[in-house]
């Protein structure tokens, strides 16, 4: 008897087939042969960054002192390692991260994700009711397109090199009229994925202000969530110092999340939440304590060692890497690209570039795309079956714009370039090979 498969809820329908962007990344991930391959596609951190030396004597040092790292190898507690959390709060006040001082952080509460600031970000959309985010545009798709698929509705204001267009939001949300009322949250990610657009102080500032004018004239809080996954990679000197939006929030509706992996390791798994206490920050502990305990004590305690101990150094010469690499590849998509841009961000933090060509098109089935991943079915330029010629993936601007919101055309022509995980010998080849791609597609838009 031929039985009905499993029923799944509607989260568990929708999810039950891969996103566009993990296709296209198992795709390629799955025959990808390092040396000749290039990823610029992929959002890792760079292998060099990974402090695998410290790692191993804070792993020592955690065991060799139980006094301080109680049961270290043992169940943690819901809301985080104590060790951990007075690490974070010395870390953001010796170095006035935000400018936040020691006062305002007396008021809020520190707590530690089950695995990431992934993991926060999931939990958050578990615990408020699904209603309307509203998030830039680019977009940071992977969270964007996961709060789809549990039933939100993303709206997204486009932004520019300064962060979310706080004129545009304005507004979207006199447009939404009534409909603001199913306003859930405000998402909003300070050093965008894909753009690595910085969101400036002028905008924090206006940002909040938007948001306590919308939860006065809503009656109820609307939860702002600022994700500064890469906040701690500014290395572009020129940037001003950035302030935390909590400096202007009056009604402590700004949760931050915060991530260790990018300074780090990604590996460790430890990302954390800075707010004010209230039953949704209750309710997030709980989450944790749902789905895992804790994050794994052990890894927790190696990070609030690396924190006391090795942060400074490790943050110097983490972003020193990314500057000196950011700096040499700003130079060759000027070189062998500038002619076709229209637009690049990026470059002063974090580690993507984000492209915007002119006239040539990015999508995953454009002649750029093709040629790159060499499967245009021209011999002369892919190579054979087995043995094609060198290929470069990127993520297609279409997958990071929303698909029903303003910027759907210009995503259609641009990339996201991730310096982080290659070096810089493969990037300028990638590069030369996106200059041999865009020569092809001119030449197929001609013969069109
Ligand atoms: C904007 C943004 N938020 C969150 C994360 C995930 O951080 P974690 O490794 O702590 O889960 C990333 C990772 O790429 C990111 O780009």
């Amino acid at each position: 008897m031929e039985l009905n498969d499993f029923t799944l809820s509607a989260y568990g329908r929708a999810s039950s087939m891969p996103s566009p962007v993990n296709r296209m990344m198992s795709a390629f991930a799955s025959d990808f042969r390092p040396g000749t391959d290039i990823n610029l596609g992929v959002g890792y951190v760079n292998e060099r960054t990974i402090p695998n030396q410290q790692i191993l004597e804070a792993l020592q040092a955690v065991l060799a002192r139980p006094e301080k790292y109680k049961a270290a190898l043992n169940y943690g507690g819901p809301s985080g390692s104590y060790n951990l959390i007075q690490s974070i709060k010395n870390y953001y006040t010796r170095n006035r991260l935000g400018g936040l001082t020691e006062d305002i952080l007396d008021r809020k509460e520190i707590i530690i994700g089950p695995s990431g600031a992934t993991s926060l970000l999931e939990a958050a959309a578990h615990i408020l009711e699904p209603g309307i985010v509203i998030s830039p545009d680019p977009m940071y798709y992977i969270y964007c397109n996961f709060l789809e698929r549990l039933g939100y509705q993303v709206v997204t204001v486009p932004e520019d090199h300064n962060g979310i267009r706080t004129g545009l939001l304005k507004t979207k949300l006199k447009q939404l009229g009534s409909a603001a009322e199913k306003i859930s949250f405000l998402y909003i990610v300070t050093i965008n994925n894909p753009t690595g657009s910085i969101l400036n102080n002028q905008r924090r500032e206006e940002l909040i202000s938007i948001g306590t004018g919308l939860a006065e004239s809503l009656g109820r809080k609307i939860p702002i969530l600022i994700d500064k996954a890469y906040e701690d990679l500014v290395h572009d000197p020129s940037v001003e110092p950035l302030t935390s939006c909590m400096v202007h929030d009056r009604h402590n509706l700004v949760y931050e999340i915060g991530t260790l992996s990018k300074i780090l390791s990604p590996a460790l798994r430890i990302g954390y939440m800075v707010g004010a206490d209230s039953p949704f920050l209750q309710a997030m502990i709980q989450k944790t304590s749902d789905v895992g305990f804790s994050a794994p004590l052990i890894n927790q305690e190696i990070a609030s060692y690396m924190l006391d101990h090795h942060i400074a150094s490790q943050t110097d010469s983490v972003n020193e890497g990314y500057r000196q690499k950011a700096a040499v590849i700003d130079r060759w998509i000027e070189q062998k690209l500038g002619p076709h841009l229209a637009d690049v961000s990026g470059g002063q933090a974090g580690f993507y570039f984000y492209l915007t060509f002119s006239a040539i098109e990015t999508t995953e089935k454009s002649a750029f795309f093709r040629y790159l991943t060499r499967t245009t079915g021209d011999q002369a330029i892919d190579g054979t079956t087995q043995n094609p010629n060198p290929r470069v993936l990127y993520v297609p601007g279409e997958f990071c714009v929303h698909p029903r919101g303003d910027m759907v055309a210009e995503g259609k022509r641009q990339l996201r370039l991730s310096y982080g995980f290659e070096e810089l010998e493969n990037i300028e080849k990638a590069i030369t090979y996106m200059q041999q791609a865009i020569e092809y597609a001119r030449g197929v838009q001609q013969k069109a």
